[in-house]
């Protein structure tokens, strides 16, 4: 049997281990109620990016040995974070990275204050530049994005066939 683990903080990370829990039928836990998860069950393990390190996955491993796959939900998909990922954070298993979402209004304490300063970082850059790129992102953002969607979840789902 298998099950799928999240750690989320605004909610992207849950939202695909629920969708993918619909499209397989296997129960979804989050890794605080994961003292449910029946024993010798395979875990799928998701979690959210910061830093470069992957929440919540040193406790799933401590709690579940190997896992069955890990999953990355960042701000975006990057195929250089996804090496570096792999490294920092010595993942063997197999292996996805899905886009999640940003809002500055949903985070709060250290987070919002991190994310705050990256913000005003990016704005302070577009005053040395005119790419019209750079604006594009600085906006994005301030103003928050959502890139979670089921149809990023086909390459998990062929992996699971
Ligand atoms: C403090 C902080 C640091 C982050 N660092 C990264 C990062 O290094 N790489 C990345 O792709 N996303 C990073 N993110 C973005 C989150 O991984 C992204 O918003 C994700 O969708 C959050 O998942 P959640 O909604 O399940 O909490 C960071 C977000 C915060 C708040």
């Amino acid at each position: 049997m298998t099950a799928i683990v999240y750690v989320s903080n605004t909610g992207s990370a849950k939202t695909y281990a629920e969708m993918l829990g619909e499209k397989t039928g296997f129960d979804v836990y989050s890794l605080a109620d994961s003292g449910s998860v029946p024993e010798g069950a395979q875990v799928i393990f998701i979690g959210w990016v910061m830093a470069g390190a992957l929440q919540g996955l040193k406790e799933a491993r401590e709690r579940f040995g190997s896992l069955r796959a890990v999953i990355a939900v960042g701000m975006m998909k990057s195929e250089k974070q996804d090496g570096d990922l792999k490294e920092k954070n010595a993942i063997t298993e197999p292996f996805f990275s899905l886009p999640g979402a940003f809002d500055i209004k949903k985070l709060t304490g250290m987070y919002k204050m991190m994310m705050g300063m990256m913000v005003k970082m990016m704005k302070s850059k577009l005053k040395e530049t005119d790419d019209p790129k750079a604006k594009e992102v600085a906006e994005k953002f301030e103003e928050g994005f959502d890139l979670v969607d089921e149809k990023h979840l086909s390459e998990v789902l062929e992996f699971l066939k």
